[in-house]
């Protein structure tokens, strides 16, 4: 897909489908007809005056979501006009454009037209905070994300009919701010495009995307962008000490892989440092999860697509900053190798841990990789995992859960998720919580009961983190949508890459 921005008139654009996303200035009352803008009467000539009509009539109201497609009259102009609501001018927020984008993909895919034009959206509005910049930004995003489809493991598309989305271009009245819209362009294309990717590897299953398979895909990554990638091999592993890692991978013939992205673009300064959970399958190990969903379990590996995927991201922007991306990734199976329920482990720190559960795997793996971070001394550490069932029952599929140490950082998560649509919502980290881990017989325990089973994980991950300022996305909630949304297909989100590419930039120089 190639995405570019003119200057154009919106009754003279040569296209098979121009998109307006519409503002609704009516307000709350939802009875008023909107008003036809004074800068679209040549477009509702255009159309032959059918614009003017849906809106007196209250056909389209603009409001979230609604859309309405158009036909020209004439043989001169755009063939069809897709209005799409993005809700009250007062609410709007970035979030808002990316449906409207997603929106767009979608219906240019059921009209069947592999280009279209859009509107650039007036950004005024909402609470101020929202600039063109986002706007756009946003808008482009939906467009990426919504055109993306995964045919790889069929033998002919599903749709052979309906033509991939080739070529999208921005349009704007004028050449005030074109300089905004064609960055926004870019960025909005470099972040859709990593989030896809990171779909894309959360959705090939565990028979496919193995350990050593994510650490080829990072290093591929490196052939074209200035990172540094370095694997890690079970040789390696143990002679870093890195047992809870290789006791998870014990029980899979799929060996496992400890990959070390880096990104330079901030000189001598220290990193950041982004770890993603890669459990390419889990099937619970000896502690084996029921049958009924367990194919969902391939997409243990979701934090490790966020953070392969960001990694991505934030090389193709090149923003003043160090990053370290560290992915642990093993399997998870039973077998006459895997550890056992009541086994001691020894962590990279040199904490023991007692295994209470097999399927407590996510917190052990990332334990190794969260003391690893030591070396670079990070200004900040966040990490992203599907670790708990329980995420899912707090706070269901439309909020990432975060835990942390420090008010700064947390904040700016906080701050990163408003702006990117890929929320968080915090849980505490309180010192009460720790006595659910006490083992009696090792330094800690690695499940601390059903009671509030997201925040003892981060509990039990907070011990192997020092004194670095620290924060836990626990993702299981949101990195899967059973239901399709207007940007989003049933499947895997790739969500994580857009959090932590907005952290990261908002952190450079
Ligand atoms: N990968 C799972 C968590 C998960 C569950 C993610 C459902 C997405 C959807 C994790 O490894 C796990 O099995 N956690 C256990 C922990 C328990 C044994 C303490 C859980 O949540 O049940
Ligand atoms: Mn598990
Ligand atoms: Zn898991």
């Amino acid at each position: 897909m190639k995405i570019t921005s003119r200057v154009g008139s919106l009754s003279e654009i040569e296209t098979p489908l121009l998109v307006i996303p519409w503002c609704q200035e009516s307000g709350v009352e939802e009875e008023v007809a909107e008003p036809l803008p004074e800068n679209l009467g040549d477009l509702d000539a255009a159309l032959g005056g059918t614009l003017g009509r849906a809106l007196t009539a209250g056909d389209f109201r603009a409001k979230k979501r609604q859309s309405l497609l158009l036909y020209r009259m004439g043989t001169q102009g755009p063939q069809r006009v897709l209005l799409i609501g993005v809700g009250p001018r007062a609410a709007l927020v970035a979030e808002r454009l990316r449906e409207a984008g997603g929106q767009a993909a979608g219906r240019a895919r059921e009209v069947g037209v592999a280009e279209l034009c859009v509107a650039a959206p007036d950004a005024a509005g909402g609470d101020g905070s929202l600039t063109l910049e986002a706007a756009v930004r946003a808008l482009v995003e939906g467009l990426v994300l919504g055109a993306w489809r995964f045919d790889e493991f069929r033998s002919s598309p599903e749709s052979p009919d309906s033509p991939a989305l080739e070529k999208v271009e921005i349009l704007m009245a004028d050449r005030a701010g074109q300089g905004v819209v064609s960055a926004a362009v870019q960025v909005g294309e470099v972040l859709g495009r990593a989030q896809n990717f990171a779909r894309e590897l959360a959705v090939r299953p565990g028979n496919v995307a193995t350990p050593a398979y994510l650490a080829e895909q990072a290093q591929a990554l490196s052939k074209d962008l200035d990172l540094e990638v370095t694997v890690l091999t079970p040789h390696a592993m143990r002679e870093e000490g890195m047992g809870a890692l290789l006791a998870v991978a014990a029980g899979s013939d799929e060996e496992p892989r400890f990959i070390v992205m880096e990104y330079k673009g901030g000189g001598k300064e220290a990193p950041l440092v982004l770890v993603g959970k890669g459990v390419t399958f889990d099937s619970g190990g000896l502690s084996l999860k029921p049958p009924a969903g367990m194919e969902s379990m391939k997409y243990d590996m979701s934090g490790a697509a966020a953070v392969i995927g960001a990694m991505k991201a934030i090389a193709e922007l090149g923003p003043k900053v160090n990053v370290v991306g560290l992915v642990p990734s093993v399997e998870n199976l039973p077998s006459a190798h895997s550890m056992r329920p009541g086994d001691i482990i020894r962590a990279h720190s040199g904490t023991t841990i007692e295994v209470l559960n097999t399927d407590a795997e996510g917190r052990l793996i990332l334990a190794d990789a969260l003391s690893y971070a030591a070396r670079y001394e990070p200004k900040a550490m966040v990490d992203a995992a599907t670790l708990t069932g329980a995420a899912v029952i707090a706070l269901g599929h439309h909020a990432i859960v975060l835990m942390g140490t420090e008010p700064d950082l947390l904040e700016q998560l906080q701050e990163a998720g408003e702006r990117s649509g890929e929320r968080v919502w915090q849980l505490p980290l309180w010192e009460e919580y720790r006595e659910q881990l006490k083992s009696d017989i090792a330094d800690i325990k690695n499940t601390g009961g059903r009671p509030a089973g997201t925040i003892t994980a981060g509990m039990f991950l907070r011990e192997f983190v020092g004194s670095i300022p620290w924060a836990h996305l626990d993702i299981a909630g949101t990195a899967w949508a059973n239901e399709a949304g207007p940007y989003q297909p049933k499947g895997p989100t790739g969500v994580g890459v857009r959090l932590f590419t907005e952290w990261v930039i908002g952190r450079a120089s």
